[in-house]
């Protein structure tokens, strides 16, 4: 086809054909019987017992559509939390919800904010809604609020922040994100990310409900995906403000929530006790993890979340690609994240012990073997 052609042909709007398409962990290795997938931080404990017999009871209704304002669901979110339901959006995971948002609040040369190492769905959403996505630098992979208020413009819209983030594991603390909220202008959404807030143990660590309950314009984000274990559901929700809930509720899709995600969040999230069972254990193997690696000469950049960051050596045979392939190998499947600007990186999901403790003798035998 000549260029004329070609041009003359449908055309996406600016910023569609510039955005990196979004490339999931892995979860496969070839040639490999068992595998033991640790690459987009799921739980190692699954979903509960009673969110699957929920899920299958669904099957019996298959031919009715979903209740498209998920109430039922939105009335247990906001019991757990305490928390208006009128308030609350349930979505097709959160990404749905961050996509909702950049449309809704994104025109066409907007700015939104993201710190170099943010969750890649965020200059994603922001291309996709023909603004352009500011990367601002981190601090020891930690947002910086100072550097983020700095970058903010007349354009600036949106602010995105994962707390904790994704794929370093730092959290910004409570007093810090106040910082963040008051330095900005009231027109600019602040969206707090809480994909991974049931793993926080720090003291000093809000997840988002107060700021959105007393500001205008903030909004919290959460998932079904990570401590409830319904990352295949697509599942998420978010807090905010009446007249941002409002103005996302007519953009969503009609029935963006499918039925059975809905009968197994409402089981999900009163199941406390499987939650506290899948936190624990997190604590207990995240501390572990970070100890054991670091014991082997890696950096682990200290997490709050359910995965830790390892940094590798740029000598040739010990780099992060090399690993990846070591472990992989071997059927432990990691995430290269030279995506978010970590190439000499590898991202760790906290799993079952015995995928933890495979992980931590293969990466001895992969530095003795490269020494
Ligand atoms: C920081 C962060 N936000 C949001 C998400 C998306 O989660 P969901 O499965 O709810 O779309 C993830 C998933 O990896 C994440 O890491």
């Amino acid at each position: 086809m000549n260029r004329s052609m070609s041009a003359m042909r449908p055309q996406p709007r600016p910023g569609v054909l510039d955005i990196e398409a979004y490339v999931p962990g892995k979860s496969s290795a070839p040639g490999v019987a068992k595998i033991f997938k640790l690459s987009s931080n799921e739980t190692p404990l699954g979903p509960s017992p009673h969110a699957i017999a929920a899920y299958k009871s669904v099957a019996a209704h298959l031919e009715d559509y979903p209740d498209g304002s998920a109430s039922d669901l939105r009335e247990a979110i906001g019991h757990a939390f305490g928390l208006d339901p009128a308030r609350i959006v349930c979505g097709a995971g959160s990404d749905d919800l961050l996509n909702l948002l950049a449309r809704a609040y994104l025109a066409d040369g907007d700015e939104a904010i993201h710190t170099t190492h943010g969750f890649l769905v965020y200059p994603i959403a922001a291309l996709g809604a023909g603004a352009k996505p500011v990367a601002v630098p981190e601090t020891d992979y930690t947002a910086d609020v100072d550097a983020i208020l700095a970058a903010v413009t007349k354009k600036t819209k949106i602010v995105f922040l994962a707390n904790p983030n994704n794929p370093t594991g730092t959290a910004l603390s409570f007093d810090e994100v106040k910082r963040l909220h008051r330095g900005l202008p009231p027109h600019v959404l602040l969206v707090l990310d809480a994909a991974y807030a049931e793993y926080v143990r720090r003291n000093d660590y809000e997840s988002g409900i107060e700021l959105v309950a007393t500001s205008e314009n903030v909004v919290m984000t959460r998932t079904f995906s990570k401590i409830h274990g319904l990352a295949a559901l697509r599942l998420g929700w978010m807090f905010g403000p009446a007249h941002v809930i409002d103005a996302v509720n007519r953009i969503r899709g009609p029935f963006n929530v499918n039925a059975p995600a809905i009968a197994a969040g409402i089981a999900a999230i009163k199941d406390m006790a499987h939650v506290e069972r899948s936190r624990e254990h997190n604590t207990r193997w995240l501390g572990w993890l970070t100890e054991e690696i670091a014991k082997l000469g890696l950096k682990v950049t200290p997490s709050v979340a359910n995965f830790v960051l390892i940094h590798f050596p740029q000598t040739k045979g010990r780099t992060a690609k090399d690993a990846d392939a070591f472990l992989t190998a071997r059927g432990l499947i990691l995430r290269q994240v030279g995506a978010y600007k970590l190439p000499h990186a590898l991202r760790m999901s906290v799993g079952t012990e015995e995928a933890n403790k495979l992980v931590v003798a293969a990466l001895k035998e992969f530095l003795a073997k490269s020494a």
